[in-house]
């Protein structure tokens, strides 16, 4: 095989998202690349937890399609997947002794009963230990990083005591035994590690890479409170942070969050909130301050599924609209979406340089899906990131008398150089209501016109500073795809299965979702007879921005059930359009 998914389903709170971390985790040591999703309930204990991991020996684009292999830790996980439970796939299920009450078998598909909850409950006596059986006899079946994962066994659950650890590494070899010893393996999935090739890699999920991202970019500042899917970013930099001098603050609400980070970034600081919708949503005064005040920072949004609470541990890619439009007045702002982790890392530094740059608030934009993803990347080396800073002001350096420092210069590229706290002769008023070049409160018709045109303006060349989106395949094409966010890499899976087919097929791959990239858009579109925009939101709202912003005429393809595409579901659109 060079290419496998296993899925393991269960109840929350059983270890279901350990086991698959530290499976994935294993298998990237030993070599592999690995990709996962993960999905689970709003609740801490309790409801169905998914998570799937899929192996290979070359690059992996999306969370693929289906599975090969379901280990089902009780009945709702087994209910849940038995439609995807097709003849060639492999079945490992909990039984006797578990919540499964019957013997499985289904036309075509390889079952394997494991009594997972008996071996941890009677001959381990730790139930906990029930996902580490699984574990062992998955590794032991489908020749995955045995050894990796009883080594991190050791570093994962040290924390716990030796006993605990001690009781896992049973359960690994109690669960590796038991195939061994009770089944003759008749399918066909083995994977294999992968001979040393001195690849340097790191394990990384989406969320954390953000947050690397901004330690790249020399983020010294984030202030955010917690929210599901984006609390992660915030972890990751709770330890990195006061390492480099930097600060974190949790702040008792989202408003709150994106105040502090003005703050910081009036004074200096390269600040970031992280947050998913409902956050974003309350942030919206506030975008307005900080587009008004010009003032630099770089807002994440790690995108759930909506509206209000909504469902807060799904994947959606619904806060579009609101990124680009929301809030009141006319707001300018610049909005990035990230395909993958590496894209997350690179996509984070650019928006602090464009934020930088260009001194107005950057959007991020990631999904559920994407924040909670692991991957192996090769590891990013930091020195090769080109790292942007503000245009500061200096006394008398900026063609001023220092008496007459002009904080909202009209300038030709729209930028004016912006003083800190404490800068001689560079005091100014920074509040949110319209001013002249000076920064004194203007309300005039003149004012309030160039003032907004400079906002708007010194935008025209973001869509030339972020590189251009890649065109994947070459000459005229029956259908074009173009997408955004994650989806990106499965369209790539997709268009590259519709191509070996014989399809003329192509796709675009924009980062910069506003202000658009019309002129490589557009000619884009001209090459193909018509377009097709695969996202995962009801109204179809990047297929809109298009069409308003390009005239490209676009056929949407929305999907709204809290979970990712597959390549197959967009390999199959492409098919009914191109009929
Ligand atoms: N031996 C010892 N300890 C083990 C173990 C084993 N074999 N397997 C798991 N554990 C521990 C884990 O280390 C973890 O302990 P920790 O809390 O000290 O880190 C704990 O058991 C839970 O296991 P884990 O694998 O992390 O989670 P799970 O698969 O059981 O599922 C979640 C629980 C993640 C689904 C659930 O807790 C959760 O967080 N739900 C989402 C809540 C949310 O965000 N809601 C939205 C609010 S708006």
């Amino acid at each position: 095989m060079s290419d496998l998914i296993i899925r393991i389903g269960g109840e929350g709170g059983e270890g279901i998202i350990s086991a698959g971390d530290m499976v994935a985790e294993a298998a990237a040591r030993s070599g592999l690349e690995i990709l996962t999703f993960k999905s689970f309930p709003a609740e801490i204990r309790g409801g169905y937890a998914m998570y799937q991991v899929r192996f290979s020996k070359d690059e992996i684009l999306s969370e693929g399609t289906g599975f090969q292999v379901f280990c089902a830790f009780n009945q709702e996980a087994l209910d849940k997947n038995r439609s995807q439970l097709v003849p060639g796939t492999v079945l490992v299920y909990d039984y006797p002794g578990g919540d499964i009450a019957e013997e499985v078998k289904i036309e075509g598909v390889t079952c394997y009963a494991l009594p997972m909850s008996k071996i941890a409950k009677k001959d381990l006596d730790m139930y906990r230990a029930k996902n580490m059986v699984a574990l062992g006899a998955l590794s032991f079946t489908f020749d995955i990083a045995l050894e990796s994962l009883k080594e991190l066994v050791k570093e994962k659950f040290g924390r716990k005591g030796q006993a605990v650890v001690d009781v896992n590494l049973k359960a690994i070899d109690a669960g590796a035994h038991f195939m061994r010893d009770n089944h003759k393996k008749t399918d066909p999935y083995k994977m294999g590690s992968v001979a040393k090739t001195g690849k340097d890699v790191i394990i990384i999920s989406g969320n954390e890479a953000v947050g690397l991202g901004a330690l790249i970019a020399g983020c010294n500042f984030l202030s955010c409170y917690p929210i599901t899917p984006a609390t992660e970013v915030a972890n990751y930099l709770a330890v990195r942070l006061p390492k480099m001098d930097g600060t974190l603050v949790q702040a008792e609400d989202e408003i709150a969050s994106l105040a502090n980070v003005l703050g910081a970034s009036y004074a200096g600081a390269k600040a970031m909130t992280s947050t998913s919708g409902p956050g974003l949503s309350l942030m919206q005064e506030l975008l307005g301050l900080a587009s008004m005040a010009e003032i630099p920072c770089v807002i994440v949004d790690v995108q759930r599924g909506g509206p209000s609470t909504g469902l807060p541990t799904k994947h959606e890619q619904s806060d579009l609209f609101m990124a680009c439009h929301g809030g009141h007045g006319d707001a300018s702002r610049v909005v990035l979406s990230a395909e993958n982790v590496s894209d997350a890392i690179e996509l984070t530094v650019i928006a602090f340089n464009i934020a930088e740059k260009y001194q107005t608030p950057v959007l991020l934009l990631t999904d559920g899906s994407l924040g909670f993803r692991t991957e192996s990347i090769k590891r990013p080396d930091p020195r090769k990131y080109s790292v942007v800073n503000r245009d500061r002001f200096k006394a008398g350096g900026n063609g001023d008398a220092p008496s007459k420092y002009l904080r909202y210069k009209l300038t030709a590229s729209g930028v004016s150089a912006m003083s800190l706290p404490g800068d001689a002769g560079g005091a100014y008023i920074s509040t949110g209501l319209e001013h002249s070049e000076s920064s004194a409160p203007s309300f005039t018709p003149e004012d309030h016109a160039r003032m907004s045109d400079k906002r708007f303006n010194k935008l025209a060349s973001v869509v030339d500073f972020v590189p251009p989106p890649e065109v994947q395949g070459d000459g005229p094409a029956d259908l074009g795809v173009i997408s955004w966010g994650s989806t990106l890499g499965t369209v790539r899976e997709a268009v590259n299965q519709a191509r070996a087919q014989g399809l003329k097929v192509k796709a675009l791959h924009p980062k910069l979702v506003w202000p658009l990239q019309e002129k490589q858009i557009k000619a884009f579109a001209s090459t193909c007879k018509k377009i097709l925009v695969p996202e995962v939101n009801k109204q179809g709202q990047f297929a809109e921005i298009l069409r308003g912003k390009t005239g490209v005429d676009a056929i949407s393809y929305p999907i709204y059930g809290g979970l990712p595409f597959s390549p197959k579901q967009i390999l199959e659109k492409i098919k009914e359009v191109l009929k």
